[in-house]
């Protein structure tokens, strides 16, 4: 595990817009594992620019996000589909075609859940995962539980987590209640994993990070991932 402490959000989104260029220019054709949340705002502002700049070419790229809201069509101002074309997608020359997110109204979620999982091992795995973390540990939606969910599934979200995300919503009520998210096995899979985390999540950082791995710390199980890093910032 690396650990890279940036004084503050600009620097901390600086190194991991760093980290996925470079990983674009090795490799071309790489398969990102992406996520929303603020957290990575900073850091997709800086691949658009990098590729305003011509710096970045994303033709080639494909992408897999980690999650969506059930319920909620990629219009949706809030679902993850959304999000991911108005911070990046829409800014960048990736190939809409490539770019994946799981479909949050598909009338049968679990096939959902199966036909992203097929999707994820036909695109032969993904290169890079970005994630962030939750206040309670969780990475994509995979919520504190009794054991690790190992493929993408729907999972009832926790209120602190439906609490945490209400900010975004007009009303409370408006959260969804249920997810849709990759499982913890298709994370670990990924070749690399960068964690970025704000200052708001030093403590869950560190529990996360040097406490016992366990389901209900879920972010714990990084731990075991052989290229781990964490850029975490210290403001
Ligand atoms: C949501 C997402 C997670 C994200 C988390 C933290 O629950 N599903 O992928 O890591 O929020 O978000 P933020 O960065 O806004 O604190």
């Amino acid at each position: 595990m690396r650990i890279i402490k940036a004084s503050d959000y600009n620097e901390m989104s600086r190194c991991a817009a760093n980290i996925i260029a470079a990983q674009i220019t090795l490799k071309p054709d790489s398969v990102l594992g992406l996520a929303t949340g603020s957290t990575p705002i900073g850091t997709y502002k800086l691949l658009v620019k990098g590729y305003q700049q011509g710096n970045l070419d994303f033709s080639k790229v494909k992408s897999v996000n980690l999650d969506e809201y059930c319920g909620l069509d990629g219009s949706h101002d809030q679902s993850y589909r959304y999000f991911m074309n108005t911070n990046l997608f829409n800014h960048v020359n990736i190939d809409m075609a490539n770019t994946n997110v799981p479909n949050g109204i598909a009338t049968d979620l679990e096939q959902e859940c199966k036909r992203y999982d097929r999707l994820i091992e036909e695109l032969g795995g993904v290169d890079l995962q970005l994630l962030g973390i939750g206040h309670n540990g969780h990475i994509g939606f995979n919520e504190p539980n009794e054991f690790f969910d190992k493929t993408t599934h729907v999972v009832d979200l926790k209120q602190s987590t439906i609490d945490a995300n209400s900010r975004f919503f007009e009303k409370i009520e408006d959260v969804p209640k249920r997810a849709s998210t990759m499982g913890i096995k298709s994370i670990m899979s990924a070749k690399k994993v960068l964690l970025v985390a704000g200052a708001d999540k030093k403590d869950i950082i560190e529990r996360a990070l040097f406490g016992p791995i366990t389901p209900q710390v879920p972010a714990s199980v990084l731990q075991f991932h052989n290229d781990l890093i964490v850029v975490v910032s210290e403001k």
